[in-house]
């Protein structure tokens, strides 16, 4: 008895030790997704989302309370890493924050909490064959960015902006459907090569774009609080300290397009389409850096992880009932001055979620063709409490039989020429205001 016990103990030891800074590839990433699922069964659960070209699993790890489904007033938080195969360090971090996860559970009362109240999907590799076809630490490697079609899968959604022809990609797919069937609120899309928080749109059109070159949502200020979020807690983001001989990064933060613009990424896809904020982070200079590194890469970024996760606790959340409590699906529940381009809806059980800075709403609950619900909240500080603002709606009828849908098509929903305005005008007109105005510091 006691020798079983002892073995046990040893069994476990190489765990709760640690895992090692080291680069895990296909086998060994599953063998310890395994193996984390197998010591921690209660506040786990590992599922492929599908696979890869090349046949390799798509691994997610959840974590919470309750892994393996949603709970009412729960919500879904998802980090996604590895998306071009030679930016490692985030695939590695994501294998550490997951240990991390479990090792502090039930020990450290943050964590408990975080994981109480939030459901964490987990995906360290979303292009495990490009991460394959990488062959050398190298800063800026020659393979590895495309999946094992040549594709750039954050290139390859669909856009709201222009019509994006790449086939869908079965890694893309696989993302989609994934976002289709959980309800996620909030999200980032880990990548390396530069060190920022970059936040939608990617991409945009004359109504997005306005005159300091900036493409805005209409949460854009929500966006740059998520930014801020990771940039001030990340030990050296928010320096702005620029990687190579680009521009520097006021904050550690930037407007994807202001940056560069691109169509068909992944972050603009979660906005409209999946009901999902989703931020893009460049985690290192160098895109595949030499393992030793990988401690001190853990370290500036491990505080700005977790804190990233909680802010999936601001606004509000609720459910949307009939006058007999039933919960009534496809609501279309959003703040007034802030409509979707697709309207965001509630889900099967009449949730929603809406993240929002604290202050004063008026939240707008509509069925389309039959009857809007106003009410006036006052919004807190929800990541203090580890729950956004819980507001239910009650219809005062039957749940409505056949009746409208809010539609919102799996197509261009503007279209712009490329080559003209926005982009080919708006950008080089900030630029050049901007190297008159260095031109006048330095002569003046
Ligand atoms: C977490 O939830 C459990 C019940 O599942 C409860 O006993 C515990 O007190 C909670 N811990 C915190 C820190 O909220
Ligand atoms: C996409 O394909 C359609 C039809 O094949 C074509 O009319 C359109 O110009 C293409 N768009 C781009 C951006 O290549
Ligand atoms: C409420 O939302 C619906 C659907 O988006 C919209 O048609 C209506 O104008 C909104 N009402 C107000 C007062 O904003
Ligand atoms: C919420 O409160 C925390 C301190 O508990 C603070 O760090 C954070 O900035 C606040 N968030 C917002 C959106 O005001
Ligand atoms: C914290 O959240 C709980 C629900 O989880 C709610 O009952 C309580 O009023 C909240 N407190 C504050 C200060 O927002
Ligand atoms: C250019 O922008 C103006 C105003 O922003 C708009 O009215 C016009 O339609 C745009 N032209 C094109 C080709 O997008
Ligand atoms: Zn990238």
């Amino acid at each position: 008895m006691m020798g079983q016990l002892y073995l046990a103990l040893l069994l476990l030891l190489p765990l709760a030790v640690g895992l090692d800074f080291s680069y895990h590839h296909t086998q060994e990433m599953e063998a310890f997704l395994k193996e984390v699922h197998r010591s921690h069964p209660d506040n786990t659960h590992l599922y492929s989302i599908g696979k890869s070209v090349e046949g390799r699993d798509l691994w997610v790890l959840a974590l919470g309370r309750f892994p393996t489904q949603h709970t009412i007033g729960i919500p879904e938080f998802k980090y996604v890493a590895n998306m071009h195969g030679d930016e490692s360090v985030g695939r590695e971090l994501m294998l550490h924050l997951i240990e991390f996860l479990v090792t502090s559970d039930e020990h450290d009362p943050v964590i408990t909490r975080l994981l109480n109240s939030t459901r964490i999907h987990i995906l360290p590799s979303i292009n495990p064959d490009g991460f394959e076809a990488t062959t050398q630490f190298d800063c800026f490697p020659p393979y590895g960015r495309y999946n094992a079609n040549m594709q750039d899968l954050n290139r390859n959604f669909p856009d709201p902006f222009n019509s994006n022809n790449a086939t869908v990609q079965p890694e893309t797919q696989a993302v989609m459907n994934w976002i289709k069937n959980e309800m996620f609120v909030l999200s980032a899309n880990l990548h390396g090569g530069s060190l920022v928080a970059s936040y939608p749109f990617d991409n945009g059109n004359s109504v997005t774009i306005t005159s300091d070159a900036i493409s805005r949502t209409l949460d854009n200020d929500v966006f740059m609080h998520l930014a801020r979020t990771y940039a001030s807690n990340h030990a050296i983001m928010h320096k702005g300290t620029p990687c190579h001989n680009e521009d520097a990064f006021p904050e550690g933060i930037t407007n994807g397009y202001a940056w560069y613009r691109l169509k068909g990424g992944m972050q603009d896809y979660n906005y409209i389409w999946g009901q999902c904020f989703e931020i893009t982070l460049e985690l290192s200079c160098c895109q595949y850096p030499p393992k030793e590194e990988l401690p001190s890469f853990w370290n500036d970024n491990k505080m700005a992880l977790i804190e990233y996760i909680k802010q999936v606790h601001l606004g509000v959340k609720g459910r949307v009932l009939d006058k007999h409590g039933t919960p009534i699906p496809d609501v279309i529940v959003e703040a007034t001055g802030r409509q979707h381009v697709c309207p965001y809806k509630t889900h099967r059980n009449g949730e929603y979620y809406l993240l929002l800075l604290p202050g004063s709403y008026k939240l707008n609950a509509t069925i389309p063709g039959f009857l809007s619900l106003l009410h006036d909240v006052y919004i807190p500080n929800g990541t203090a409490n580890f729950s956004a603002l819980q507001h239910d709606f009650v219809f005062p009828t039957e749940k409505p039989g056949r009746r409208e849908m809010a539609s919102c098509p799996m197509k261009p929903l503007y279209s712009l020429d490329y080559h003209k305005n926005t982009s080919a005008t708006l950008k080089p007109t900030v630029n050049t205001l901007i190297f008159i105005y260095i031109l006048y510091e330095v002569f003046r």
